[in-house]
């Protein structure tokens, strides 16, 4: 069972504590890719908090393809070098953009998005998508988050085999 009421009180560190805590044993069991990733989305969806998406996308023959995600219908390809997602890909490093309005290339999907948050997901020097979340806030993603988000990404890449993508 999970109740998100039992996150009401606590301030920003706390919850992605919890977060971090619950996604171990929420992925180390279950050996189905497509339900940990459904479920690690779920999770950070609900944790995070003043998110309006967040979700994960895939490099399938050399372009990022939507996975399983929360929000509201998305675009289903990216290609690497383009929007925040493509060249956090490229540059292999995390993007945190305080206001996308102002990063040259976003790809609008969600129209009331204003800042993002794009991590990506590298094993074994490899790249094989990224977890993207945005918000309607400008500036919503701090250092904090970014620490988190990149630490679920060390958690994944101890239990998940991005090969079976
Ligand atoms: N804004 C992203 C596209 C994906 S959606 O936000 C879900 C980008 O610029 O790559």
């Amino acid at each position: 069972m999970f109740d998100i009421k039992l996150f009401e009180n606590m301030d920003a560190k706390e919850k992605y504590d919890t977060m971090l805590g619950m996604l171990r044993p929420l992925i180390e069991d279950e050996k189905s890719f497509i339900t940990n990733i459904s479920n690690s989305a779920a999770l950070i969806n609900a944790l995070i908090g003043r998110i309006n998406w967040c979700g994960f996308y895939f490099i399938k023959n050399g372009e990022l393809v939507l996975g399983p995600f929360q929000g509201l219908p998305a675009c289903t390809r990216i290609k690497i070098g383009h929007g925040v997602c493509g060249t956090a890909v490229k540059e292999r490093k995390t993007m945190r953009i305080e206001n996308v309005h102002n990063f040259e290339g976003h790809i609008a999907c969600d129209a009331a998005s204003n800042s993002e948050l794009v991590v990506p997901i590298i094993k074994n020097n490899k790249v094989y998508g990224v977890i993207d979340i945005d918000s309607e806030e400008i500036g919503r993603f701090t250092e904090l988050e970014q620490i988190y988000i990149e630490k679920c990404v060390e958690v994944l890449n101890e239990y998940i085999d991005w090969e079976e993508i």
